[in-house]
């Protein structure tokens, strides 16, 4: 995509990945591709703010080009060494001789041993000033949102903070603002993105926003180093994550399984008609079938959390584990998770799920309920009961 003013003297120069369909070493599904977004602003000094992956270099290059000469940028902040913002870093360098990087020691380090390349680098920390001219940016320490060597760009002359990972979104579009685009796709994506990269860091991202709030500088807009721009409504991404990160839920539970002969798949039914019984919303995944990124982006602000399988050979079943393995990172504290299960000749798959969550930071020592081969009526019943009573103890 061509360069896009956003701003007086600032331009939108990132690339659209229409085709990624998965991200973090297919721990993420983008079923609606991402972007990469690096900014310029045009001032005394000329500044580029993040580049792209490599494999789109070209395309940035060429974006920048609309606008100025490459060897005009004197400054190019690295917010975050993460290959899909700095893998281009090397073809700008290379054209850009006068260019000076900046970014955090931990910033230095990691571009360092990404690319093995002795750039002319200024170390900045929080509070920081680099004078451009009209404008002047002030970096933000961000460490862990969501590398050690994160930081945020702020311009007060704009209320402009460039974000980098943090309120961003996978989310391809030739729109650039969050108010020319589907609203609750954007909401569906900027939750998603937080539930599958960020959920564990709450504690980190809390202190953070209030860190900035505490600074008494006004959010225009943020524009991020993923998806759209917030210019209608930074407000509304700030909110979304100072309640995803304090753990504020909703009355719902998702419930997860795997099912070898469908006798845990008779179960999971039954014990959803209890919880639905009661009230609270329910959301049902067979994970043999199912879009892990999406049963996480799900789980977020649920309350509770069901895990289902079948025993084989003592433990549960192989999908389920792996998904389990995922949520264990979560460090989903406050949520609730309860067991179901068949099995055979001997149980086991409901210790194992609980002993798997045993350091996950869920309260993993909710109910479980298990039955021998296949449910009869009463065993239905009894999972119908055991839903209710899962569901009213969230209340
Ligand atoms: Fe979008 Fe942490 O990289």
């Amino acid at each position: 995509m061509a360069a896009i003013k956003i701003l007086p003297d600032i331009y939108s120069v990132g690339v659209v990945d229409w085709n990624v369909r998965n991200f973090h070493g297919h721990t993420y599904t983008t079923a609606r591709g991402s972007s990469y977004n690096a900014y310029l602003i045009i001032d005394e000094k000329i500044t580029l703010v993040d580049t792209v992956s490599a494999a789109f270099g070209p395309e940035l290059i060429e974006n920048i080009k609309e606008i100025i000469p490459l060897e005009k940028i004197d400054y190019v902040i690295a917010n975050h060494v993460e290959t899909d913002h700095s893998g281009a870093l090397p073809q700008i360098i290379s054209l850009c001789p006068k260019a000076k990087v900046f970014g955090t020691a931990k910033c230095k380090e990691g571009l360092y041993k990404h690319y093995y390349k002795d750039w002319d680098f200024q170390v900045v920390k929080t509070g920081d000033q680099l004078k451009l001219g009209r404008r002047t940016l002030t970096f933000i320490e961000a460490a862990m949102i969501h590398w050690p060597d994160s930081m945020f760009t702020y311009c007060p002359q704009d209320g402009l903070l460039l974000s980098n990972d943090a309120f961003g979104q996978h989310f391809a579009t030739g729109e650039k603002f969050d108010d020319q685009v589907d609203p609750c796709a954007l909401m569906d994506e900027t939750e998603k993105y937080y539930a599958n990269i960020l959920w564990p860091l709450g504690a980190v991202i809390l202190r953070k926003i209030q860190e900035i709030q505490g600074m008494n500088i006004p959010l225009k807009i943020i524009a991020p180093s993923h998806g759209v721009i917030w210019r209608k409504d930074p407000a509304k991404a700030v909110n979304c994550y100072l309640d995803w990160a304090s753990g504020k839920t909703r009355d719902r539970v998702v419930v997860v399984y795997e099912t070898m002969w469908q006798a845990t798949e008779k179960m999971a039914r039954k014990i959803i008609e209890g919880i639905i019984s009661s009230g609270i919303q329910v959301q049902l995944y067979d994970i043999a079938q199912s879009d892990r990124t999406e049963v996480i982006t799900r789980m977020l602000t649920a309350k509770g959390f069901l895990f289902g399988s079948s025993t084989h050979d003592n433990d549960m079943l192989p999908n389920i584990a792996a998904f389990l393995e995922i949520v264990k990172g979560l460090k989903a504290k406050g949520r609730k998770a309860g067991y179901f299960g068949s099995y055979g000749w001997a149980g086991g798959a409901t210790k194992e799920m609980r002993e798997m969550l045993k350091d996950s930071g869920i309260d993993q020592n909710g109910p479980e309920i298990s039955v021998k081969y296949v449910p009869d009526p009463s065993e239905l019943a009894a999972c119908f009961d055991f839903g209710v009573k899962f569901a009213e103890s969230l209340k």
